[in-house]
């Protein structure tokens, strides 16, 4: 049983070793047996054991904040990596967590992985989407998620949909806290387009909303809000990086911790 079990506003569709299966829709990532050879071949374990959020300060801070208010707390698109829930259990074994994300697949060889090294995780699982979530109006107390978000497929307006829908669920005071990503300076990376002569990628071609301004539209008092990463794209990277390096613009990405308390 969930811990979350009473709040659901639908049935699942089918509750299969221990999984619960809300959709059908293909909302996740399109992994493959590839993958899932990756995943069972050391990533969900480094995943598991990875300190990097406790290591950093400002995302140290984050996990101490979650595990010193909340009683459980449900991942968003948890992937590979699991979001948050490696680092909380890591410092607070007994709190109740469910890993969710659109990709059953992903979910079922995390299962499988926790079922042999992690007998007594006690963590649950349910596929859904961000999009489309299984929960009453105003119910949840707390969700987590790193660069979950972030992941939704359709650009800026799955990004407004998903906090819409996670604005929707949490009850009244009730918190969102995430890592989440986005492109460095935009104009200055349309100037490498420019000076390149490229056509800019479609996501720099649609308007983009900072997540600061898409959480506070959609409602959210900002508790929080620290960068917690950023990275500049090297030549290494890709034909943009190269182009950046040689024209001297940076072109980077950052990550920035909230909490988010919906009013
Ligand atoms: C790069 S991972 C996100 C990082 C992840 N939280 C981690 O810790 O590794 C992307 C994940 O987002 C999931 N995803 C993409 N769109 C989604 C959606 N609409 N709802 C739920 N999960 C989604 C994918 O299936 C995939 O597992």
């Amino acid at each position: 049983m969930l811990s979350f079990e009473k709040l659901l506003s639908k049935e699942p569709k089918e509750i299969k070793n221990g999984i619960y299966y809300f959709d059908s829709h293909n909302h996740g990532d399109c992994f493959d047996k590839e993958d899932a050879l990756e995943w069972d071949n050391g990533r969900l374990k480094s995943s598991w054991k990875n300190s990097k959020f406790l290591d950093t300060p400002v995302t140290a801070k984050l996990i101490d904040t979650i595990i010193a208010k909340q009683d459980a707390i449900i991942d968003l698109a948890c992937g590979p990596g699991m979001g948050l829930i490696p680092s909380i259990k890591q410092l607070a074994p007994a709190l109740p967590c469910t890993a969710t994300d659109a990709n059953a697949m992903v979910l079922e060889h995390w299962k499988s992985w926790l079922d042999i090294n992690q007998p007594s995780s006690g963590i649950g699982f349910a596929q859904f989407s961000i999009l489309d979530m299984p929960f009453h109006d105003n119910s949840i107390p707390a969700f987590t998620s790193y660069i979950g978000l972030s992941s939704t497929r359709g650009g800026q307006a799955d990004y407004d949909a998903a906090v819409k829908e996670v604005y929707r669920c949490l009850a009244p005071g009730g918190y969102l806290y995430t890592i989440e990503s986005e492109w460095m300076d935009i104009p200055s990376i349309l100037q490498v387009f420019k000076k390149m002569n490229w056509q800019p990628w479609n996501i720099f071609t649609e308007k983009q909303t900072s997540w600061h301004d898409c959480f506070l539209t959609a409602g959210f008092e900002i508790v929080s809000e620290a960068v917690s990463d950023c990275r500049y794209f090297t030549a290494d990277d890709n034909e943009l990086g190269e182009a950046s390096c040689k024209l001297q613009i940076p072109v980077g990405v950052k990550e920035t911790a909230f909490v988010l308390r919906k009013k």
